[in-house]
């Protein structure tokens, strides 16, 4: 199976309040959640769906009225334009790499199978994880595997791999991780999907394009329409939630002439949704998701 789809009931209820509306799919993957929301449009709906991996492509559904756009998802805007669509009712992103992309063994997003360092979801784009890891100063490095990957020896790990490359160039995700045979086997599994998560989202930048495609979101949403997004990480769910209630990622939200902070979105449950046990017991990679939906103001 291409990817078993994460609250794949709950995210397209919350999602689809007009079956005659426009919605997009910012991350379309195995089609699963484009296939629930197409059921409930009506003849006159439209759904747009996105995926940066020419690999989704496959799972294409034959639909009038669906389109599968090839696109990163921070074009969101532009290429939506191209189809004469300004204004829509709904934006859903399931964000992350689906299944598929984790066990295409040669891709390299997985700690489990030794592959070239790759983990680009788009097999076009330039940077790919064997030119950070040979080529980044080392600070870049350090900074990374601490901001992305929450690592506290971040420094450590940066000047290891720095040292090590000098030698020979670190090609595979098995040279990577020899590198780092010396940490407890109990630690290694949370220490390695740290370490790859750093890197994963360095190569496909991807907390700059969620931003990018968040406020994006906001401007083409009618009033009232609605954005539903499930993260993976704490990372990106911190995004998400910070940019649900202010408007903005950082710094202090502006306030009206009464002293009341402007709201850009009404929240449709103050905490985040997750998966409930049995979803969970039957697809592991529900166990870190977390679904916020926002109304636009
Ligand atoms: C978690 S999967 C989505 C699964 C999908 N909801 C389903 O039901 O099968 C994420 C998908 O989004 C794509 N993706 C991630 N970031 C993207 C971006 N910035 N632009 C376009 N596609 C992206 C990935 O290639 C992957 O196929």
């Amino acid at each position: 199976m291409y990817h078993n789809p994460v609250l794949l009931t709950k995210s397209v209820d919350d999602l689809v309040t007009n079956p005659d509306g426009i919605y997009v799919d910012v991350t379309f993957g195995g089609g699963g959640h484009s296939r629930e929301i197409l059921k409930r449009l009506s003849d006159k709906g439209k759904l747009f769906s996105f995926d940066q991996d020419l690999d989704a492509l496959k799972n294409t559904i034959d639909d009038e009225r669906f389109t599968l756009i090839n696109q990163n998802f921070r074009f969101l805007e532009n290429s939506l334009m191209i189809y004469g669509i300004q204004q829509v009712d709904g934006i859903l992103a399931d964000l992350g790499v689906s299944s598929h992309q984790f066990d295409a063994a040669e891709r390299g997003f997985s700690t489990r199978s030794n592959a070239p360092l790759d983990m680009r979801m788009n097999v076009m784009q330039h940077l790919d994880a064997k030119k950070i890891i040979n080529e980044y100063e080392e600070e870049q490095l350090a900074n990374l595997f601490y901001y992305y990957g929450e690592l506290r020896e971040s420094r450590k790990l940066a000047r290891e791999i720095v040292h090590h490359r000098k030698l020979k160039p670190i090609e595979t995700t098995e040279d990577l991780k020899k590198l780092f045979s010396y940490i407890p086997q109990f630690k290694q599994n949370k220490f390695f999907a740290q370490v790859f998560q750093a890197i994963r989202i360095e190569v496909n930048q991807e907390l700059d394009v969620l931003k990018e495609m968040l406020v994006q979101s906001y401007k083409i949403l009618k009033p009232n329409g609605r954005l539903v997004v499930i993260s993976y990480h704490s990372l990106e769910d911190r995004l998400v939630k910070r940019f649900l209630k202010n408007g903005m990622f950082e710094g202090e939200p502006t306030r009206d002439i009464y002293g009341n902070y402007a709201k850009a979105f009404d929240l449709l449950q103050t905490k985040a949704m997750i998966p409930d046990k049995e979803e969970i017991a039957e697809n592991s990679r529900a166990r870190s998701a977390k679904m916020r939906v926002g109304i636009k103001n």
